[in-house]
């Protein structure tokens, strides 16, 4: 019987062995070097130190082979630049000097329950019955250089949370110019490369691709994770599907700048590396500092991408998210942001609250455009605690005091890393910003960027929060950020430690605000989903997951974005047609449908709306409340996609997904027809994750074998038209009952 969520250390082999519930991590070590050996199916301890290649072109133990060759073939499991090796390294470092080089060898380790926090940063948590963990200590004695490596295992799940720690023990300042946080060495054959790439209110496209010689980079130099590039990539067998073959995911839990990069090697091995981007990067570290780099989620697949999602899911439900909404149904919301968007006065927002109410929904947000004299995105940020009396007369107060009257709650939107040169935070603070001294500074959204490295700007942003979330009944915050940073530069920070040092900020401030108001629904937000990533998925149990609202745009954005985070952080409405960003029209059901597999809520002038579509919302709120626990807390099983992580499907425009319960008594199949066609026939779906022993009753009283829906298929109704949806629940009969 081969183990799980167990990790062991060999004396014998120094080889180390991490066993999760169906794979195995092994690393080995070669006269002190640490090697990668594999993260795949499970295998014995110990198994596949062959794969070192020990003797093989070998400096060491009288075989002959210099050193250089050696060096540039181990497959490192840490490795450093600037001493043979030719690949890209996960550490650079330069001495007190400026030489470049740093060699490390094994010097220790630790097994123990439980896991511990990474200061200062995001990561996923455990308890002692639930995680293990290992660190192992590299030293470089020359540069008095102490590389602890973490890896943490939790019970049940194939993952592996990696990070790492770099000390300064020795006499002199070192110069880190690139720190990653993992790196993985696996076989190239028959692998292909996932990532998820797009553009605002394209966010998180899937991208399918074969690995050839050179090297793949994906990244952001923005200061955020960005809407282009994302922190993951997938490796994945060239034969792998929705629920077959072996599949790797690595996830950075980091929310600013990032660098993944893949190399295909002259062996014909893959270097995998993640971690901060060495973009603008350079960190001093005096004698006794250290440096921790964020933490990497790696999760691994033998049953294709939808093991993949649902393990990532788990882990990110389990072990990383911590808000206590989490695993509650969160209020439905409507947001005036499409509605009127800085056209609002307080007669406004309560016509709309009262018609929302008598719809059945539960939150009424104010987005932007309620401070200063903001009737435009071209001035007034920074200025929170000046409510603008002419849109609000009584301030937030009597705004929350007369939507509470009308039976909802209130939620409002700030942007509090950034300033409107327009305002009078930045007249009273011209050097509290991002910039070059002596350099004018870009201008995006009319806006500067509030420099977050500094103490007294974090303790000025956050009382500011403050005083605003106390000045009334507040339920809800959107945390907005709308733009990136260039021109970076700052009063105090060292130039190439500020991207960092930004978003240490950005986690003490959200860090602060969820300690001090626990209570607080916090969504985060950057111009859509730019920073929709685990680093803010620490500190929020949703972020918004794109502008563009449109039901058949969200189908394509939604599933990449649900390819690692679970439907419960995907914030997702039901928006006005014809759509803002597209000028689409689409049934307000397949909206629902849509929104549903998401946090849910509204974005639309709803007072416009027409007698017969508030009927609809209705029944759309009943849907929420009916189907909400399910999609929240079930496994997601996609049936069929938009991607190009399908391959050999037909070419219908069509899209099926699934929700089903832990326990498999219920599920809900949600199925899209995006264009219609002439002389089509109703599609069959074969269904996963029932029961195949199981009996399945589906709403109009039709009764199914699990292995009947699973296996021969399910046949949806024919749809008429573009755009068009239906739903499907079934719930677990038990023999008697069938
Ligand atoms: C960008 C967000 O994504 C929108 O939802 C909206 O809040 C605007 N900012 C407001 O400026």
């Amino acid at each position: 019987m081969l183990k799980t969520f167990d990790i062991t250390y060999c004396d014998e082999t120094s080889c180390f062995s991490l066993q999760t519930e169906h794979s195995t991590y092994i690393i080995g070590s070669a006269d002190g070097y640490l090697g990668h050996v594999c993260f795949g199916r499970k295998v014995p301890d110990g198994s596949g130190l062959a794969l070192l290649r020990k003797d093989e072109y070998s400096y060491m133990k009288g075989v002959p082979g210099d050193k250089c060759t050696f060096m540039d073939g181990f497959p490192f499991e840490y490795p450093t630049e600037g001493i043979g090796d030719f690949r890209p390294g996960s550490l650079a470092v330069r001495n007190a000097r400026g030489f470049l080089g740093c060699e490390l060898k094994l010097a220790g380790h630790r097994i123990f329950k439980g896991k511990k926090p990474l200061p200062g940063l995001p990561a996923t948590f455990g308890t002692e019955e639930d995680t293990k963990s290992l660190e192992i200590d590299l030293k470089d004695e020359t540069l008095g250089l102490c590389v602890t490596l973490s890896y943490s295992i939790f019970r049940g799940l194939d993952t592996v949370a990696r990070s790492v720690t770099v000390r300064n023990d020795g006499s002199e300042c070192l110069h880190l110019e690139k720190v990653l946080s993992a790196c993985l060495e696996l076989p190239w054959e028959n692998r292909e490369i996932v990532t998820l790439s797009g553009s605002w209110a394209r966010e998180r496209y899937i991208d399918r691709r074969p690995i050839g010689h050179g090297r793949v980079e994906i990244g952001s130099k923005r200061g955020i994770s960005s809407h282009q590039e994302h922190p993951f990539l997938a490796l994945a067998a060239e034969d792998a599907s929705e629920t077959a073959g072996e599949v790797i995911g690595l996830s950075l839990v980091y929310s600013g700048n990032f660098l993944a990069q893949v190399e295909r090697t002259q062996h014909d091995m893959l270097r995998v590396g993640m971690g901060i981007s060495d973009y603008n990067f350079s960190w001093t570290l005096q004698p006794g500092e250290s440096f921790t780099a964020p933490e990497v989620v790696i999760v691994h697949s033998s049953e294709g991408f939808g093991a993949m999602s649902r393990t990532f899911h788990d882990t990110f439900r389990g072990h990383l998210i911590r808000s206590p909404y989490l695993h509650k149904k969160r209020p439905i919301l409507i947001n005036n942001w499409e509605a009127t968007y800085f056209d609002f006065n307080i007669e406004k927002l309560l016509q709309i609250a009262r018609t929302a109410k008598s719809a059945g929904i539960e939150m009424l947000v104010m987005d932007d455009g309620w401070f200063g004299h903001r009737n435009s995105d071209n001035c007034s940020l920074g200025d929170w605690t000046e409510v603008n009396e002419e849109k609000l007369p009584g301030g937030l107060k009597a705004l929350a005091d007369a939507v509470n009257e009308i039976g909802m709650d209130l939620g409002i939107w700030m942007e509090p890393e950034m300033v409107s040169p327009d305002s009078d935070l930045y007249r009273a603070h011209p050097d509290w910003v991002i910039k070059i001294p002596g350099r004018e500074p870009s201008l995006c959204r009319t806006q500067l960027v509030l420099d977050l490295t500094r103490r007294e700007v974090r303790d000025h942003i956050f009382n500011s929060i403050s005083q605003v979330l106390k000045s009334a009944n507040i339920r809800y915050l959107k945390w907005d950020m709308n733009r990136p940073l260039t021109d970076v530069g700052s009063m105090t920070t060292p130039g190439g430690e500020i991207m960092h040092r930004y978003m240490l900020g950005v986690y003490e401030l959200q860090g602060r605000l969820t300690t001090e108001f626990p209570d607080l629904l916090l969504e985060n937000c950057s111009s859509g989903g730019a920073r929709f990533d685990p680093g803010m998925l620490y500190y929020c149990p949703q972020i918004w997951c794109s502008d563009d609202t449109d039901a058949m745009e969200r189908l394509s954005i939604q599933e990449g974005t649900a390819l690692i985070y679970p439907l419960s952080a995907i914030g997702a409405h039901v928006s006005i047609c014809p759509n803002h960003v597209v000028g689409r029209t689409t049934d307000l059901y397949t909206r629902g449908v849509v929104a549903l597999s998401g946090t849910f809520g509204y974005e639309m002038d709803i007072t416009k709306m027409s007698d017969e579509e508030l009927d609809l919302i209705r029944d759309q709120v009943k849907m929420y409340h009916r189907y909400n626990d399910l999609v929240r807390e079930g496994d997601l099983y996609r049936i069929k996609g938009t991607s190009p992580l399908y391959k050999n499907q037909n070419n219908r425009m069509s899209v099926a997904w699934m929700c089903v319960a832990k326990d498999k008594s219920e599920a809900l199949l949600s199925y899209v027809q995006i264009r219609g066609g002439a002389n089509l026939r109703s599609e069959v779906l074969c269904l996963q994750g029932l029961d195949p022993e199981g009996t399945y009753a589906s709403d109009d009283g039709k009764t199914f074998s699990g292995a009947e829906l699973m296996n021969t298929g399910f046949v949806t109704d024919r749809l008429w038209g573009d755009g068009k949806a239906q739903i499907y629940h079934l719930t677990y009969r038990n023999q008697f009952e069938a």
